[in-house]
């Protein structure tokens, strides 16, 4: 009787809020989208009530809960999955079963999550990888990063850097019979960011430039320098992400002081030392005139925290912060961007700036989409849009990789 009333309970919660949450007109599968936001608003509310009594933190709970999709490393009929390990760093390998003379091009994928959440054993990218494995016959290498709070920046970015280095080592390349010339880096949201600046590192490092052939970022953040662009003030209220949610989430990665995402919101976090910087996410400048609409651009209001966080200027926690020669060495890219995203002008600033360099870009922008749709591509939610994401990636490193 009390787990009926209990289900019945979080049934007419999660209605409630379905009903309530708005979404965009033209948005694709309007009450699917509801559904997901409504969970993921429920999920951080409970996380914030257990916080608030003391029982676990809100990250963990949000942790514990997203448990349920996690996936073992299951082979098939066409893929073999080993879960294993690069110095400590959990990896998974997708390795084709099939025969063939030829060498494999490899994709190396960085899951997304705030920095702080987040799995390469979630089924939806577990499907994904199998999947491109499988279609491209090529070795897919999913990385567990260690996450935030417990290791801030730039533990994660550390450990996707070591992992990529290794893997491209001529014997471990040998080993997996992988073509060193057919190698991209790809990552979804924060793994997107995450992809980017391993891209940046290596490219620019005479060790490792033009090692990678190509890089993919779906609906990557790529700044935070300014947390009032277009797209962050049209969809502060979601779907999917909240502004709120997410600068909560991503504070995490550089303290647990509460100063800075109290500062953040009100885009009052950048010390004086960083007018320099803003050029390079100036959207008045890199946005295409159609996404300005009637935004006007205001100058940064700085120095208003006292507390110092040095991380907040560095570009490995923001690619779009290095200049026009580092970004023009970048590889081949691949951008997706959906209208519905408070991270859509992330991508098209950065769009904008590789291309006034000359670095060839493919962009996919979803005029219907919302962030995140990769991630739910599997029971119990799954957004169409998910799919067809998935497929056009797919067939874009058919082409290219
Ligand atoms: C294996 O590959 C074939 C051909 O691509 C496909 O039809 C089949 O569904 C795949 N099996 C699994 C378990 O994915
Ligand atoms: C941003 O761009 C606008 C218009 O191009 C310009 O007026 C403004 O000074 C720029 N601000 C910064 C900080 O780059
Ligand atoms: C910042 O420091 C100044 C001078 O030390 C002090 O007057 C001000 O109250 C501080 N502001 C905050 C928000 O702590
Ligand atoms: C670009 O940044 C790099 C690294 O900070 C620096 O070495 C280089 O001089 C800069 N180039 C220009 C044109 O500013």
């Amino acid at each position: 009787m009390g787990y009926k009333t209990l289900c019945l309970g979080f049934f007419c919660i999660l209605f409630a809020y379905c009903i309530y949450s708005p979404v965009p007109e033209n948005i694709e599968e309007p009450w699917k989208v509801r559904t997901i936001s409504a969970i993921i608003k429920i999920t951080s509310f409970l996380g914030t009530l257990c916080e608030n009594m003391g029982l676990m933190k809100h990250e963990d709970v949000i942790t514990t809960l997203s448990l349920v999709h996690f996936t073992k490393p299951v082979s098939d009929e066409n893929v073999t999955v080993i879960d294993t390990d690069f110095s400590n760093i959990p990896v998974r390998f997708y390795l084709p079963k099939r025969k063939s003379e030829r060498q494999r091009p490899a994709v190396i994928f960085i899951h997304g999550g705030a920095f702080v959440l987040g799995s390469y054993k979630m089924s939806a990218y577990d499907d994904l990888n199998r999947l491109t494995a499988n279609k491209l016959e090529a070795v897919v290498v999913a990385i567990d990063y260690r996450l935030a709070p417990k290791y801030p920046f730039p533990a994660a970015l550390e450990d996707c850097v070591y992992v990529t280095k290794f893997f491209l080592q001529e014997k471990v390349l040998a080993k997996y019979r992988v073509d060193p010339s057919r190698i991209c880096i790809m990552g979804d949201s924060s793994g997107g960011t995450l992809a980017a600046t391993v891209t940046q590192l290596l490219q620019n490092d005479p060790n490792f430039k033009g090692r990678i052939k190509a890089q993919a970022l779906m609906y990557p953040g790529l700044q935070s320098l300014d947390t009032f662009l277009p797209s962050h003030q049209e969809y502060q209220h979601g779907p999917v992400l909240t502004r709120e949610m997410i600068i909560k989430l991503l504070c995490l990665y550089v303290t647990e002081d509460q100063v800075l995402p109290q500062a953040a919101l009100r885009n009052e976090h950048m010390p004086e030392e960083s007018r320099h910087l803003f050029k390079f996410v100036n959207w008045s400048e890199f946005l295409p005139e159609k996404y300005k609409k009637n935004h006007v651009y205001t100058e940064p209001v700085l120095g208003k925290l006292n507390a110092s966080y040095p991380v907040l200027v560095d570009s490995r926690l923001s690619p779009l912060l290095v200049n026009d020669s580092q970004l023009q060495s970048l590889p081949l890219t691949y951008i997706v961007t959906c209208e519905h995203d408070i991270f859509r002008d992330d991508g098209l600033i950065y769009i904008s700036r590789l291309r006034n360099v000359g670095v060839q870009v493919t962009h996919e922008h979803v005029e219907k989409g919302v962030h995140g749709a990769l991630s739910f591509t599997s029971a119990p939610v799954f957004l169409n849009l998910g799919l067809k994401l998935r497929d056009k990636y797919i067939n874009w490193l058919e082409e290219n990789l």
